[in-house]
């Protein structure tokens, strides 16, 4: 089968100082894309700036025959992710990839949990996904292609201890990209989302003996599957890590429909309602409704 290209595609990737989103933009640079290499160049806790992460990775892609341009400003707010935007649109004149990688950590048990804590991480994860996504969606939508990819996470799908705000940044950013994938359905943009385990420096501490098993490069190609023209999903998300990919999804069991509904049915009723088999995958609100209204019936 003949290897993917992106030759002349503008990709913005946000974060790629570092980590998953630099081994993004190597590889996409490797397959012909033209890469905004974003990266604000703080720590892992989002304090700090600098300019060297960003710019290595264009000396790197350069040295390697790719063309990227750096940009260091943060996702964090609507001035920062429209010069994001900007950079593409003054370097190639388009932008076709939005890549929302950028992240950052503030972990907590609930109990401990402040707005110190909580704003920074929604700010960088989640506003900064409409931040840098919103300027660039008016320019897909005009030219009719687009592809975004979001990075989520399993602590906010699945839920982990300590990372209330993150979990809700990570959660927040599988329900935009829902919703992005129906309203640039007509437009042919496709969002989609990964909820990835890579060792970083953001996990480096926690991963444990599978840690060196689980390199970045083993992202990469489900982010630029994703980011292809190619890809032939929209709204779905995919867990991966150490060269596993799985897709992850929301059924919603048969469960019971009883128009003289009290709680003792609920109680009485509860395994049924909780029983799993034969659950479908609504693929938007309105197929959810449609399976929720057949039941009236
Ligand atoms: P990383 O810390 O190496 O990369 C994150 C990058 O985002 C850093 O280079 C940082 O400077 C940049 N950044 C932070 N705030 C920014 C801002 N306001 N504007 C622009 N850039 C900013 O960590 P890693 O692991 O590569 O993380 C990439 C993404 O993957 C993050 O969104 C993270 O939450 C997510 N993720 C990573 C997992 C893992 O196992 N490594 C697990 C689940 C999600």
């Amino acid at each position: 089968m003949a290897e993917l290209g992106f030759d002349g595609k503008v990709a913005i990737i946000t974060g790629a100082g570092g980590g998953l989103g630099r081994s993004h933009a190597l590889e996409l640079a490797r397959r012909g894309a033209l890469v905004v290499v974003n990266d604000l160049g703080g720590s892992v806790d989002g304090t700090g700036s600098g300019t060297t992460a960003a710019q290595a990775v264009v000396d790197e892609i350069a040295a390697a025959g790719g063309e990227a341009v750096a940009n260091y400003e943060s996702v964090a707010t609507p001035e920062g992710g429209a010069a994001i935007v900007q950079s593409a649109l003054d370097t190639w004149g388009r932008v076709d990839i939005v890549i929302n990688n950028a992240g950052i950590l503030r972990d907590a048990s609930f109990k401990n949990m402040d707005a110190a804590k909580v704003n920074p991480v929604l700010d960088v994860h989640l506003k900064g996904a409409f931040n840098v996504t919103q300027p660039a969606w008016e320019h897909m939508r005009g030219q009719g292609y687009g592809r975004i990819v979001c990075t989520a996470s399993g602590a906010g799908v699945f839920g982990n201890f300590g990372q209330a705000n993150y979990g809700a940044a990570k959660m927040g950013l599988v329900g935009l990209t829902r919703v992005l994938a129906v309203e640039g359905a007509k437009y042919n943009i496709k969002a989609n989302a990964i909820a990835p385990v890579a060792k970083t420096r953001m996990t480096e501490d926690i991963l444990g003996p599978a840690a060196d098993k689980l390199r970045p490069e083993l992202i990469t190609p489900v982010v630029a599957w994703l980011a292809h023209a190619d890809c032939p999903v929209s709204g779905e998300l995919y867990s991966c890590g150490g060269g596993r990919v799985a897709r992850v999804f929301l059924g919603v069991s048969p469960g019971i429909t009883d128009p003289d509904l009290t709680v003792e049915t609920v109680r009485d009723r509860w395994d049924e309602i909780r029983d799993e088999s034969g659950y479908e995958v609504p693929a938007d609100l309105n197929a959810e409704l449609a399976i929720a209204f057949k039941s009236l019936a």
